[in-house]
């Protein structure tokens, strides 16, 4: 299916749900608000919820203008229908500081710091203020999901729903099962995750589960290789994008996603395999000691102009 075909019949289709009909996002920042933009373009109320107010804002105007972008390619020239599809997804979206007011949901996922305390101290909170139906979910990219749940009393109704970024763009989620999740749960999961336009894979609780498992070691390789003088990084992203038909090379990646998350995956990843491949890479810790983050603080692998961030 082409993506236009794709968006529109995700936009089209929004009457069909029927488990999932609220979501609330915790964590206004960028994974946190396409999750949230996804959710709101398929017809379902969502509530954002971060603790600064200026990230909500952000969050907002992304949004706006990331629905835009979907609506032109969905709607073409036609004005009226795109600010329509731009209106009406946003209409179906609240924001607030507060857990409290996003606790009433179908579905809730986490998107917050990448940091094991700070998840199960909200996931216990959470736990405790939800109404038995909910599903809580947690969109870590490489923290085990059991450990994240540890402390909450509902683990047959909670999972891991890893998005990719950009997420209005990539079509894949993950699934991850955690030890105790139900049937019905992994299978509502699954539906939700249709009913939001993506391709569903499943995976076990497993070190950087599919995605990252394997693009950790591809992007440390990377920078091992720049990093030994065998070759330059334009030519390392040429090399992976002409003969392996990835849309950006290793080290646009880096930029585009962060040096800091990368660093932190790849460490939380050793942490817990022990694998050599994961093992630190001293020009990417350098690099992030100098707060060479990537496109966010304008200088990465490469360079970028104010225009571009
Ligand atoms: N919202 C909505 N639409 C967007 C968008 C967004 N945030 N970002 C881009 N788009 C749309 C554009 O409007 C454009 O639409 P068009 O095809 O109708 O013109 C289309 O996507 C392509 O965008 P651009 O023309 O701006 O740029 P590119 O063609 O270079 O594509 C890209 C950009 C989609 C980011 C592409 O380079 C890509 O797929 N890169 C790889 C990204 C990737 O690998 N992501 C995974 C990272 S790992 C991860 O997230 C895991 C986590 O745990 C760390």
């Amino acid at each position: 299916m082409n993506k236009l075909v794709s968006l529109t019949r995700n936009f089209s289709s929004s009457s069909s749900l029927n488990a999932i009909k609220t979501v609330t996002v915790i964590g206004g920042g960028l994974m946190g608000s396409g999750i949230a933009q996804v959710a709101a373009q398929a017809g379902q109320n969502v509530t954002i919820v971060d603790l600064k107010p200026e990230l909500l804002e952000n969050a907002q105007k992304s949004i706006q203008n990331n629905l835009r972008r979907v609506g032109k390619k969905t709607f073409k020239d036609d004005a009226a229908k795109i600010e329509n599809f731009v209106k009406e997804s946003t209409s179906r979206i609240n924001t607030s500081t507060k857990v409290e007011d996003g606790v009433n949901a179908d579905l809730i996922i986490e998107a917050i710091v990448e940091k094991l305390d700070v998840k199960q101290e909200l996931f216990n909170k959470l736990d405790q203020l939800a109404p038995e139906h909910t599903i809580l979910a947690t969109n870590t990219s490489s923290i085990s999901i059991n450990a994240i749940g540890a402390g909450i009393k509902r683990k047959d109704r909670y999972g891991g729903l890893h998005f990719f970024n950009p997420v209005p763009v990539m079509r894949l989620l993950e699934v991850i099962k955690g030890d105790q999740i139900s049937e019905a749960t992994y299978q509502t999961l699954m539906e939700w995750g249709k009913s939001i336009g993506k391709t569903c894979i499943t995976c076990k609780d497993t070190p950087g589960f599919v995605v990252n498992r394997l693009l950790g070691p591809y992007s440390a390789e990377a920078i091992r290789l720049y990093e030994r003088g065998d070759a330059s990084k334009e030519d390392i992203d040429i090399g992976m994008k002409l003969g392996a038909g990835y849309p950006m090379g290793p080290f646009e990646l880096a930029d585009y996603t962060g040096l800091d998350t990368n660093k932190f995956v790849m460490q939380v990843m050793y942490e817990q395999t022990k694998d050599p491949v994961f093992r630190p890479v001293p020009l990417l810790d350098k690099m992030v000691a100098e707060g060479k983050l990537g496109i966010k603080t304008g200088e990465g692998f490469y360079k970028y102009k104010k225009s571009n961030l």
